[in-house]
């Protein structure tokens, strides 16, 4: 370690020279809060992202307001930061009705969210696969006509707590679709963390096979069990550039009771730097984001980045 508190930069052969940190502490970060985080704290949240050097910071979401009251101030929140300089903000769009609410108030950038499991299909859309399919179809095209940035979010890529291990070719089918329907980017997503390095290579290496290419995904892992640096690391080694992090480690899923906290950015940013890997991100603002933060949810971050930066500093 450096004496600024940053790691001693040593590349590794074969990564990428920079990744583009996929920012979700405020909308997976924050959906799972029962308490009501004020709208602007939120907006605060937000903006320090922005000054700590984020450029893709995932604001929230227009979805029915009764399946994720603490996201149900969007309408709110969304004219308060859309103004940010230089930063991307995009917005999970369930629905036609979603995409309404975001194409009202300006938003450029949207994320559909489909799962690989009908478990989880039904528990978060009230679909099974194919009908949530069906349901993103007209909003991909809509945003497609307006010139806007869609994202397409693959749960339960690796593992479901209803059915267990997934297959890949279950995952690879769904892909595939969002592709097809017109995604300019996929996320795989690790809701309940519990992949590995070697099921993460395994399924970047089949969709490949399928014709989706690498600089089409990015990765969303959740730390359940400690894996989502390793995982991280085996998809940058197959030419993966965006990764999925959430400030502080927050995070959960209000509909998949085995997911905990997102991969924290914290945690990312040390590896990545350490690596020698370009973020665009300034470590000390990007902890001291997080632990003003904690203060406001009167819990310590679980990011062991962000505990032991702050730690040093007090
Ligand atoms: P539904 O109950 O089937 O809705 O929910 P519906 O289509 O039958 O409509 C019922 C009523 O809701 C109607 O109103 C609609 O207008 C209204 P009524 O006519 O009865 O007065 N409605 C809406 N209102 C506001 N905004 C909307 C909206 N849509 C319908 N967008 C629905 C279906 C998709 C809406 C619901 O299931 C939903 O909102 N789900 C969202 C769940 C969610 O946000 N989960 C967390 C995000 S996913 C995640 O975290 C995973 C991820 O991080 C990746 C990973 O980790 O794997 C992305
Ligand atoms: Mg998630």
């Amino acid at each position: 370690m450096t004496a600024a508190g940053l790691p001693m930069a040593v590349p590794a052969q074969d990564l990428p020279a920079r990744v583009r940190i996929h920012e979700v502490g405020a909308r997976d970060g924050l959906q799972n809060e029962k308490s009501a985080v004020p709208t602007e704290i939120k907006a605060d949240f937000i903006r320090r992202l922005a000054e700590s050097g984020l450029t893709t910071i995932e604001a929230t979401s227009f979805v029915h307001p009764k399946w994720v009251p603490q996201l149900a101030d969007a309408e709110q929140l969304f004219p308060r930061v859309r103004d940010l300089e230089g930063v991307a903000l995009p917005v999970l769009v369930p629905n036609e009705r979603g995409l309404d609410r975001a194409l009202a108030l300006g938003a450029r950038r949207i994320a559909v969210f489909a799962s690989a499991t009908e478990s989880f299909a039904k528990a978060n859309l009230n679909r099974t696969v194919d009908e949530s399919l069906a349901m993103f179809e007209p909003v991909v095209a809509r945003a497609k006509e307006e010139k806007i940035h869609v994202r397409g979010y693959l749960s339960m890529c690796f593992g479901d707590p209803w059915e267990g291990p997934v297959p890949i070719a279950q995952v690879v089918r769904v892909c595939r679709a969002l592709l097809d329907m017109g995604c300019h980017e996929l996320s795989l997503g690790d809701t309940i963390g519990v992949a590995t390095p070697g099921h993460v290579q395994a399924l970047l290496a089949a969709l490949n096979e399928s014709g989706v290419p690498t600089d089409a995904l990015g990765v969303h892992f959740h730390d359940t069990y400690g894996q989502a640096l390793a995982n991280t690391l085996a998809a940058l080694q197959h030419g993966v550039t965006t990764v999925d992090a959430s400030a502080g480690g927050l995070g959960g899923c209000p509909y998949a009771k085995s997911a905990t906290g997102n991969l924290a950015t914290e945690d990312l940013v040390w590896m990545l730097h350490g690596l020698g890997i370009e973020t665009g991100v300034d470590l000390g603002r990007l902890v001291a984001t997080s632990v003003w933060m904690a203060a406001h949810l009167s819990r310590p971050s679980p990011s062991r980045t962000v505990r032991a930066l702050s730690h040093k500093e007090s």
